[in-house]
């Protein structure tokens, strides 16, 4: 089985940038752009990596990008995730990035888009892995300035495929970002949203009828609502499920009392992604062994993941055909 996983083609629909940052790279740029950092080495960031709750996480998450300043630097850290991605035998990636946690410290919306979009380039080139860009709000911050985030991305619609939601969940339900999600949809973005992670069921029912998602990231609290399970069996909504990081921040106590194996076997399309490798101990080949050493499943079950993240991925269908 591990090595089955290890070469299994992978699709990643659920990778946040930032969340990429390993404390090595952290500590080469706090020192190449003179930032402190709260730590003393990188075993001691490695070492603080223990997290409570999603809040908890989210403090060091962008305590910790705040190394990132120029293109340069957006550049090596998305390329040190490809590399990842060519290791794991990740075919195709979609990934995530928070502008307003750069642009609020000053870092411009270009430099951003210019290291991630040149590295993302490359890693077509060199490493034949296709991907595509999604832009999070993040959900604790206002909508107005979603609003403005959204208008920044209007320039970069040929790089930006989609937009989604992110951050504190608890205190930020989509209806607060609805009118943003119909700008975005005019203006012919796809969307996803974070919802159900550690938030209500009703959150998945929210964004599926307010923001008008194309996929749900995370979703696993769905089996609080036998009818929404029903309901996302039928209309083939996909999850973009993350293992590791709900073990990680409590979501679920232990991998094997994690619902992700429960839903596929129901006929949901669930998928096996990272969300923040670095802070959470895996990448995609990771999670996917940590779901094979807590449950008794079949090679063919590990493989309908793949299929799952193919068919709920934004490439066009002559692409998805090419992955298959
Ligand atoms: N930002 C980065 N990772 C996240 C997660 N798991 N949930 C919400 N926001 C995030
Ligand atoms: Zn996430």
């Amino acid at each position: 089985m591990e090595s089955f996983i290890r070469t299994l083609p992978k699709v990643e629909l659920h990778v946040h940038i930032e969340g990429t940052l390993e404390p090595e790279l952290m500590f080469e740029l706090a020192q190449r752009n003179q930032i402190p950092l709260p730590y003393a080495s990188v075993e001691e960031a490695r070492a603080a990596y223990q997290f409570d709750d999603l809040q908890s996480f989210l403090d060091m998450y962008y305590l910790g990008a705040a190394v990132l300043q120029t293109e340069q630097d957006f550049y090596d850290l998305t390329w040190a995730y490809l590399l990842h991605c060519q290791q794991d035998h990740v075919m195709h990636t979609e990934i995530f990035f928070d502008p307003q946690t750069h642009t609020e410290r000053g870092v411009s919306f270009q430099t951003v888009m210019a290291g991630i979009t040149r590295a993302l380039a490359d890693g077509e080139q060199q490493l034949s892995i296709s991907s595509r860009l999604i832009m999070c709000f993040l959900r604790h911050l206002s909508e107005e300035a979603a609003f403005e985030t959204l208008a920044q991305a209007m320039s970069y619609q040929e790089y930006i495929i989609g937009v989604g939601l992110d951050s504190s969940e608890h205190g930020h339900p989509p209806e607060k970002f609805r009118r943003v999600f119909e700008k975005a949809h005019e203006a012919g973005f796809l969307t996803v949203a974070h919802a159900g992670e550690e938030g209500p069921a009703s959150n998945i029912r929210d964004a599926m009828s307010m923001l008008r998602v194309s996929r749900i990231d995370h979703g696993v609290q769905c089996s609080q609502d036998p009818a929404l399970v029903e309901e996302l069996v039928r209309n083939q909504m996909p999850l973009t499920v993350c293992p590791l990081s709900n073990v990680q921040l409590r979501v679920f106590n232990r991998m094997a009392d994690h619902n992700i194996i429960a839903l596929l076997r129901k006929g949901v399309c669930v998928t096996i992604n990272s969300d923040d490798p670095a802070y959470f101990g895996g990448y995609m080949t990771d999670n996917f062994l940590a779901v094979t050493a807590a449950f008794d499943v079949t090679k063919e079950e590990m493989a309908v993941f793949t299929a799952n993240a193919i068919r709920a991925s934004f490439l066009p269908d002559e692409e998805k055909a090419q992955l298959q």
